[in-house]
């Protein structure tokens, strides 16, 4: 997804908004688990955001969405974010996140998605690393539901 940053994108110092960020990560990454599943995808839940560079006024964003696992009835999706400027046409790496999207069927009920076959190496690599991040992240919800 590509998205040009415009005045009313950005703070008084002409940086992107981080709230305005992440909606577009959320975008691409439900675009991203819908067309894979073909059903409506839902966010279950965002790992933690790091904001590494500024996105400046002017700037392209350029957003990279995969499916890097399918689980049962959820998935992890990974974007990735680049700024490039248009002037010398520069990419920046400005952010990167992991989603979890869940797909429900048309009665809302969480429903079974397709396994994804991983390719290449990176593929392999992502596909590896989203089942430790999952078990990280449902270790993390356990602990939350205790808490309350
Ligand atoms: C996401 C949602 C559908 C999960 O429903 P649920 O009744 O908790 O369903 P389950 O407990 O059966 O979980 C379904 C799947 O989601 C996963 N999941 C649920 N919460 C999760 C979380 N916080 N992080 C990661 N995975 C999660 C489960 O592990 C399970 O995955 P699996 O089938 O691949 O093993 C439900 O909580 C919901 O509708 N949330 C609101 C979604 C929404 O409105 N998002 C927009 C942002 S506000």
């Amino acid at each position: 997804m590509t998205e040009l940053v415009l005045p009313n994108d950005t703070n008084t110092l002409g940086n992107m908004l981080g709230g305005r960020l992440m909606h577009l990560i959320d975008i691409a990454a439900a675009i991203a688990g819908a067309r894979h599943s073909c059903k409506v995808a839902v966010t279950a839940s965002v790992d933690e955001l790091n904001f590494l560079h500024p996105i400046k006024l002017g700037e392209v964003v350029i957003l990279r969405a995969s499916v890097n696992r399918v689980f049962n009835t959820s998935m992890e999706v990974g974007v990735k974010v680049f700024a490039q400027n248009l002037r010398n046409g520069n990419l920046t790496h400005a952010n990167s996140a992991y989603l979890t999207f869940v797909a429900l069927d048309d009665n809302g009920i969480p429903c079974k998605i397709e396994p994804i076959h991983p390719g290449d190496e990176t593929e392999k690599r992502r596909y590896r690393e989203a089942l430790e991040r999952r078990e990280r992240r449902l270790q993390h919800r356990k602990h939350q539901y205790k808490r309350k």
